[in-house]
């Protein structure tokens, strides 16, 4: 099936426009290297409202997936996983445990890294780290799971 993703590049400087938003760009191109056709990007501050909007409306513009790149790191800021589970119906743990074990064999500030995916309606969200090369890295990681798991989420619940 056609993957139809959104991307969200969180960060309170990009934002701003005081430095070029370069994670957008860079998990467009991985997510187009998939097979994924890309609906809809977003830019949005390290606020849990934006990026709670941000992820509704990509999910009202037909996405099923949904990449968000920034704020999961240990800074007061770092918001975007308390965000993504204030709206989630349910966390996948395997892609957060995935992508630091991989990330950790790259750099050890991997374990700084709150990475996750979460169910939001029936969409996949999932949650990778500011670091252009490290998203583009920890996608990698778990992108072999994605199809599988977008079509589950799809397929109408039938009656026993
Ligand atoms: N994971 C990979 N694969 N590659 C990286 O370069 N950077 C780490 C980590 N995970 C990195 C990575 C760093 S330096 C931080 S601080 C955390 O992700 C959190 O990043 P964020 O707060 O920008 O989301």
């Amino acid at each position: 099936m056609q993957i139809h993703a959104g991307i969200i590049t969180v960060s309170d400087r990009a934002s701003k426009g005081l430095y070029d938003d370069l994670g957008g760009p860079a998990l467009k191109k991985a997510a187009e290297g998939y097979g994924w056709k890309v609906l809809a990007e977003a830019l949005v501050p390290d606020e849990k409202r934006d990026i709670q909007r941000a992820i509704r409306e990509h999910i009202s513009k037909g996405c099923e997936l949904v990449l968000t790149t920034g704020g999961t790191g240990v800074a007061l800021r770092d918001v975007t996983p308390e965000a993504v589970r204030e709206i989630a119906i349910r966390e996948l743990p395997g892609f957060g445990e995935v992508m630091r074990i991989e990330s950790m064999k790259i750099t050890k500030n991997a374990i700084l890294s709150r990475n996750l995916a979460v169910i939001v309606d029936k969409a996949l969200v999932i949650c990778l780290p500011g670091k252009p090369s490290g998203a583009v890295e920890c996608l990698s990681f778990v992108a072999g799971a994605i199809p599988h798991c977008v079509k589950v989420l799809q397929e109408v619940p039938t009656s026993c």
